[in-house]
């Protein structure tokens, strides 16, 4: 059991959310599990109740601004910028429209939700605050990924200048990125779903189509994790550490993997 902190986390409806919104509960943290949808809050409100879990749930679109409002009613010790949405497709004819709303969600309400946690962050001389950002915010590995890895790019560049800025007049206000690699969460698949929406006849990719699709299962039924606790397990450490380290990523054997592309010029 350790010193409970008030961590709010948004996007915490399923997947890598909800299980680390669970995990920090049951750790004896007060968890502000904030989701997507009314009908996601109300499933997390009654499974912390079963469990006796000091964990409260509500709807929060991050897009909303009213919604990010709603963390200036707590004292905010750790808040987790986990929502986003995935967007595929080329981007040599994607609609812009689609890019900027991927941005909207994935950075930009990000950016303004911190701004909010920080104000009494730096009033109170303390605080950490978790980018959710991605291995595919580090390198392209695939193509077709373009929006997607633009926003995790864009995340971790913003989280590092923040983080250079802070460190200037605060020492005990924390920024950091986690980065995950593939897990079965079906975020994928929704993403990889999304071009074939308006990838058709008129793409310039009509003929190969098929191939990507069937590229894109393969990889990831090859590389997605089952379970997500070594994730969890990551952003566990980034929010209890006495001294937290700037980036924490896995699985171990795919941040080695980029490390070394990284190393090689990619
Ligand atoms: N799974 C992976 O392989 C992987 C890899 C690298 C990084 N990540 C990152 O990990 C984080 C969690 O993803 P996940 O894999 O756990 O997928 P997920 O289960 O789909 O989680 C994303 C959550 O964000 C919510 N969300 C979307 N738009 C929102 C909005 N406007 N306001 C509030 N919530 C919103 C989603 O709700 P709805 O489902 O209702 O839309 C969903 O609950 C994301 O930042 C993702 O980019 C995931």
């Amino acid at each position: 059991m350790v010193n409970g902190k008030i961590i709010f986390i948004t996007g915490a409806g399923s997947g890598i959310g909800r299980d680390t919104a669970m995990a920090l509960a049951k750790r004896g943290h007060r968890v502000i599990a904030t989701t997507h949808s009314d009908q996601q809050a109300e499933k997390l409100n009654k499974l912390a109740y079963r469990e006796s879990l000091s964990l409260k749930s509500f709807k929060l679109d991050v897009t909303v601004a009213q919604d990010r409002e709603k963390i200036l009613r707590y004292q905010v010790d750790v808040l987790i910028n986990n929502a986003a949405t995935g967007e595929s497709g080329s981007l040599a004819e994607i609609d812009v429209a689609r890019v900027r709303k991927n941005f909207e969600t994935n950075l930009f309400s990000g950016i303004a939700l911190t701004q909010l946690a920080l104000r009494g962050m730096m009033y109170r001389n303390r605080g950490r605050i978790l980018f959710i950002s991605s291995l595919a915010g580090r390198v392209i590995f695939m193509p077709f990924l373009a929006s997607y890895a633009m926003t995790k790019y864009a995340v971790s560049a913003g989280a590092e200048s923040l983080r250079q800025e802070i460190k200037m007049i605060h020492k005990n206000i924390h920024i950091i990125v986690i980065e995950p690699g593939a897990y079965h969460t079906g975020f994928n698949q929704k993403m990889m779903a999304t071009k074939f929406e308006w990838m058709d006849k008129s793409s310039y990719f009509f003929q190969g189509l098929e191939r990507i699709k069937m590229d894109e299962d393969r990889h990831f039924r090859m590389t997605e994790q089952k379970s997500t606790k070594s994730i969890v397990r990551k952003i566990i450490k980034a929010c209890e550490a006495d001294k937290p380290r700037f980036r924490y990523s896995a699985p171990w054997w795919q941040s080695l993997g980029i490390r070394l592309l990284r190393i090689a010029g990619k």
